[in-house]
């Protein structure tokens, strides 16, 4: 049957329309064999996923909870970017780059926790004209959306056609917390609602601020399934560096070389997993200076330097983010060693205290205690570098102005709504995963350096996992040293 929830189509003025005659509907409607739901097994996340909505449940008892997975975004008139759903869903759902947009979780109050159930709109028949006149939702469009029955075996979770959602909306009172920023739409009518159910002209969002730190926490400790995962896009992720390198001989021939890079690693991305986790940063030369370098238009020459930073995201969402930075011709000169070799100092040293029990900021103290050493050793501080160190003092930053970790799982920047106490000054757990990225960037027109170091950009980030008794560096089989990285570029 159809699905009233189905959007109408975007105007189509200036496009060929489908015939609308009643002839021809009952002519597209009918001569179609009969379909067989696939037979479906649960995924292997769905006992994760159960098990992360048992925690969220215990943290909002008597909380009617709405999780939106959200919509595809236009991009310009009526095209859209890729659909990606918000993170907090696709973690308590455990769907991935299969999610149907506009989905949403309700995790209902019960007296001994919550029923959750996922609303979605599901297949449509071949008796609605959706499937053959909607650009946006229509199978011929866009290809088959599964069952209800379908994704409640697939995820282990109830599901309801999303046309249901209106009946929660009834429900929804003051104690009803939402995901705001997942689906502005859905955000808007949960307002509306609870609006009129406190019968008052303001809302405070203190609840729903709650609810979406309370599943960035959650997710500041990882699963065994988010682990492999984690290991999985590392993988994907080190095949893509590898045919990065294999490509630098056609990459320095093209004039916008950067392009190139970043599109070679697209292929693996697109071939490997969902898409990339972010964009991939490319920057060659002076532009490895420019810390976020997505523009990647420039030439990769031989002799300079490029910053290579980019992860692939698999389908469960999960990315790595990974930074290598390689000499284009093959060999690093003796001032771009110079700065390679302090960079994997601060990196090395940083990793090395990473064990259960330190704090977060520990890691970022210990990479910037060799940053100060060095850049204070090569003359470019205006006092030593235990000075330097000083909480007001802080001159190597101006070298190094980004941190040096940041969590990492289904966002590159992941659990970013956690609380500082928990995050910043938070305590290693075993199954953490973070980045440990220090970095040195040497402004080509920085006067404070000598001449011999400008222009010069480098990072070096891998991916940590915290273990029982230490760290593991999930990258370390992607090229690090400095004689490694030459030998990587000579093989390929
Ligand atoms: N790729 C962005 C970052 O390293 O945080
Ligand atoms: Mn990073
Ligand atoms: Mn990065």
């Amino acid at each position: 049957m159809a699905d009233s929830t189905a959007p109408s189509p975007r105007a189509t003025s200036n496009r060929s329309t489908t015939p609308h005659s009643s002839g021809f509907s009952d002519f597209i409607s009918s001569g179609w064999a009969e379909r067989v739901d696939a037979e479906v097994v649960p995924r292997e996340q769905a006992a994760f996923a159960a098990a992360r909505r048992e925690r969220l449940s215990q943290l909002h008892v008597g909380q009617r909870l709405i999780l939106p997975a959200g919509s595809a975004k236009v991009r310009s008139n009526d095209t859209d970017y890729p659909f990606r759903a918000h993170s907090t869903f696709a973690h308590v759902t455990g769907w991935g780059s299969d999610v149907v947009a506009g989905s949403v979780l309700v995790m209902e109050p019960t007296a001994s926790g919550h029923d959750a159930t996922l609303y979605f709109r599901p297949a449509a028949g071949r008796d609605t004209n959706e499937f053959y006149a909607n650009p946006d939702v229509g199978e011929f469009w866009t290809g088959p959306r599964p069952s209800l029955a379908n994704v409640a075996t697939d995820l282990g979770v109830a599901t309801a056609p999303l046309a249901d959602f209106d009946a929660v909306l009834d429900r929804v009172d003051a104690s009803t917390l939402i995901v705001r920023d997942a689906d502005r739409d859905v955000t808007d009518q949960v307002d509306g609602r609870r609006l009129l159910a406190a019968d008052s002209e303001a809302l405070e969002h203190d609840g729903d601020d709650e609810l979406s730190r309370n599943l960035s926490e959650l997710r500041l400790v990882k699963d065994s399934y988010e682990v492999a995962e984690m290991r999985g896009a590392v993988d994907a992720t080190q095949m893509g560096f590898n045919d990065v390198v294999a490509d630098l001989p056609n990459i320095v021939e093209h004039t916008r070389g950067e392009r190139l890079v970043e599109g070679t690693f697209n292929r693996r991305a697109r071939a490997e997993g969902n898409t990339v986790g972010y964009d991939t940063i490319a920057a060659s030369g002076p532009h490895a200076c420019v810390l976020h370098w997505t523009r990647n238009d420039g030439p990769v020459k031989p002799g300079d330097l490029i910053l290579i930073d980019a992860g692939i995201e698999l389908d469960s969402y999960y990315t790595a983010d990974i930074t290598r930075t390689l000499p284009i011709s093959g060999t690093f000169t003796e001032v771009q060693r110079r700065v390679y070799d302090a960079v994997l100092e601060a990196a090395d040293a940083a990793f090395a205290i990473v064990r259960p029990g330190i704090k977060f900021r520990d890691i970022h103290a210990e990479a910037m205690r060799v940053i100060a050493e060095k850049t204070a050793e090569w003359g470019l501080l205006p006092v030593s570098a235990e000075e330097s160190l000083e909480a007001d003092k802080q001159f190597h930053r101006r070298y190094m102005v980004h941190g040096t970790s940041h969590h990492l799982g289904i966002d590159v920047h992941d659990c970013a709504a956690a609380r500082r106490d928990m995050y910043l000054d938070g305590v290693l757990e075993p199954g953490m995963v973070f980045t440990i990225e220090p970095g040195l960037y040497f402004q080509p027109d920085d006067i404070t350096v000598p001449e011999e170091y400008r222009g010069i950009g480098v990072r070096i980030e891998d991916d940590i996992l915290v273990t029982e008794d230490g760290a593991e560096n999930l990258s370390v089989n992607i090229p690090r040293t400095a004689d490694a990285v030459e030998a990587w570029i000579a093989r390929s």
